[in-house]
């Protein structure tokens, strides 16, 4: 590894992987109600992960992605049979990357850094969707909070991140389109890119801004190189 060399740590749904994939089965059984359904489900499934674990009753992600789902049938007085129900979960397992992802995988691998997708999601979750979205093979690997039972922002499972693929935190960056991951990694001292998939998104101002922001994932190995070239002229 030479000294410019990073680990990146690419956050999978709402980063690598579109959530909003299930909006065209939503549109077409559901109507007008699709864009509050499918805002409320990923919503519910992030308070939940978060609940769980401040509660210690760690559970498979995908558990908490059909809870959530359970919720805004209730909330939107929605009544889904089975096999509608399933047929979303199914749509859950099978959703699209973001376009920029095998482009800014390559930079960065074309730029020397270890790259591996770090999510709530299960081992087998996240590779199956990244080998569907042909991204899987680029990776050095995944990490998962499986290992270590809990969800994000555990400060655990960013430790657990940094030992799992023997890296210093202060040369590790935390990738995320959700700003509570970034924020949480960087409260645990990583360096942190925030990428801004929504262009009104809001950071949360709770004092612990990005290393760096970008809107597409195809900058973001630009934007560590420059930030490592400033960071070698203040030395
Ligand atoms: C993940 C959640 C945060 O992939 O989206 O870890």
């Amino acid at each position: 590894m030479d000294n410019n060399s990073q680990t990146i740590a690419l956050d999978v749904y709402g980063t690598l992987i579109n959530t909003s994939g299930v909006l065209s089965w939503l549109r077409k059984n559901l109507g007008e109600k699709a864009e509050p359904f499918s805002e409320i489900w990923r919503t519910k499934q992030l308070e939940y992960s978060f609940r769980r674990g401040l509660m210690d009753r760690y559970v498979d992600f995908s558990i908490v992605t059909k809870e959530a789902l359970e919720y805004t049938s209730l909330a939107l007085n929605i009544q889904l049979n089975a096999s509608e129900q399933a047929e979303l979960l199914h749509q859950y397992r099978i959703l699209p990357a973001f376009e920029d992802v095998i482009v800014g995988v390559e930079n960065l691998k074309a730029a020397g850094h270890q790259v591996y997708a770090y999510s709530n999601g299960s081992h087998k979750a996240v590779a199956e969707l990244l080998e569907q979205a042909k991204v899987l093979s680029l990776l050095n690997g995944v990490v998962s909070m499986e290992d270590v039972r809990t969800f994000k922002p555990d400060p655990i499972g960013y430790r657990h991140f940094c030992d799992t693929t023997r890296s210093e935190v202060q040369h590790t960056w935390m990738v995320s389109g959700n700003n509570f991951d970034a924020i949480g990694a960087r409260s645990f001292g990583m360096q942190t890119a925030w990428l801004k998939r929504n262009p009104s998104g809001i950071f949360d101002p709770m004092g612990f801004e990005p290393t760096i922001s970008i809107s597409t994932l195809s900058d973001l190995a630009r934007a560590i190189d420059q930030f490592l070239i400033e960071k070698k002229h203040e030395q």
